[in-house]
């Protein structure tokens, strides 16, 4: 375990499972359909890679990058678009896939705005949530783990940009972001 790691929350094999249901079921629930995946860079590109493989049937992949957070752990609830889509979502059945839901303020953001781009559905994948810190309800169609209110990196989460390689998801010890 990375010594900056306090404990180990979901390791490699949990995730791996769980990644394998939710492609399984969102396989069955776009049945004869095209879904085009929208990633949220950068967190979420381990959790996209994985889910995609799990997903039997036609995909695209596209990614844009937003977020509410800078350098710190805690929101600044200003949503803020660095790179937006390649594709027109116009008819498209669009699949948002995050690596974590926190206060919300992100994707109350952008599913409405997917929408107003005259997506035909919008859905949302999302591998955690942390339901104690919601400020904004947003509905999730596809969730893989509820956590507690901690920090957590790994498995394409960061803090200050590190972390996102390791294969599991931990608690950062407190000193590590205190200092
Ligand atoms: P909101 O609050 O809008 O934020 O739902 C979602 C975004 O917040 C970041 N986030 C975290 N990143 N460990 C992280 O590495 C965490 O525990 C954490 N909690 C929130 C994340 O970028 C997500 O996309
Ligand atoms: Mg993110």
């Amino acid at each position: 375990m990375h010594q900056d790691i306090k404990e180990i929350l979901l390791t490699e094999e949990q995730i791996a499972a769980r990644v394998h249901e939710l492609g399984a079921q969102i396989t069955k629930d776009y049945a004869g359909k095209t879904i085009l995946m929208c990633g949220i860079l950068k967190g979420a590109v381990t959790f996209f890679t994985d889910l995609a493989r799990c997903i039997d049937g036609p995909v695209y992949f596209d990614f844009m990058s937003c977020s509410s957070y800078g350098s710190s752990t805690t929101s600044s609830g200003v949503l803020k678009i660095r790179k937006d889509l390649d594709n027109d979502v116009k008819d498209k059945d669009v699949l948002i896939v995050e690596d974590i839901i926190d206060t919300g303020v992100t994707l109350s953001h952008l599913v409405p705005m997917l929408k107003e781009r005259g997506a035909r559905s919008v859905k949302l994948a999302t591998l955690l949530s942390k339901p104690a810190r919601r400020q904004v309800e947003v509905p999730v169609d596809y969730n893989g783990f509820e956590i507690p209110d901690a920090f957590v990196v790994g498995y394409g989460l960061d803090y200050d940009s590190r972390y996102r390689n390791l294969p599991y998801i931990g608690i950062l010890k407190e000193e590590v972001y205190s200092k």
